[in-house]
């Protein structure tokens, strides 16, 4: 018996190791697209220094703290609302383990082990979980509302009635043409 779920939002972001490569992004896009999930939203942001140490508040006080803030806000960052059946866990599955000194060995295949360069340096971010992705949903998007997607626009995905628009990278409802 099939058994139609609802599908999850998360938050993407490619950080400035992927952005500053065209070819890397391009084949990151590619990957998240072959694996069928959709964008919802699509940003293209620069961070500045006090942004980052917001984003990243659970890492205050940690050793990588500095690096990973400095790092952040270095050059500019695509964001993604993505959705898709399960998507947080695919999206990190994707990504592989956060070190990517370790994990060019465990998991070569997965985007930090094919483009990671250290373990600050490493490609992009997941929410980790559904209120994780609300929060940081909302850091990026603050103009995105999660109850009005849900009524307006999730069958929409959950039909597959969408069409991939490369300009803005979204996907967006294909219009009815037949009325
Ligand atoms: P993210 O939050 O970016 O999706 O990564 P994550 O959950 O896999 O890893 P997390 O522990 O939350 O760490 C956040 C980011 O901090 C940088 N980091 N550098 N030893 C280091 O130099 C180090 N450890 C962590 C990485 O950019 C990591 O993704
Ligand atoms: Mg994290």
């Amino acid at each position: 018996m099939s058994h139609i779920r609802q599908l999850q939002l998360t938050l993407a972001i490619l950080k400035p190791d992927i952005v500053a490569q065209p070819r890397v992004l391009k084949s990151v896009w590619t990957r998240m697209l072959e694996n069928g999930l959709y964008f919802v939203l699509s940003k293209q942001v620069q961070l500045s220094a006090v942004q980052a140490e917001q984003f990243y508040a659970e890492h205050r006080g940690k050793f990588f703290q500095d690096r990973l803030v400095y790092f952040m806000s270095s050059g500019p960052v695509w964001c993604h609302i993505l959705c898709g059946d399960n998507v947080i866990g695919r999206w990190r599955r994707m990504l592989g383990p956060t070190k990517v000194l370790k994990t060019v060995f465990d998991d070569p295949d997965s985007i930090r082990g094919s483009y990671g360069l250290t373990d600050t340096r490493n490609c992009a971010h997941g929410s980790d979980a559904d209120d994780t992705a609300r929060r940081e949903v909302g850091f990026f998007f603050p103009e995105f509302n999660f109850e009005e997607w849900y009524e307006k626009q999730h069958h929409l995905f959950q039909n597959d009635l969408v069409d991939f628009d490369p300009d803005k990278m979204q996907h967006t409802a294909i219009l009815d043409t037949t009325s």
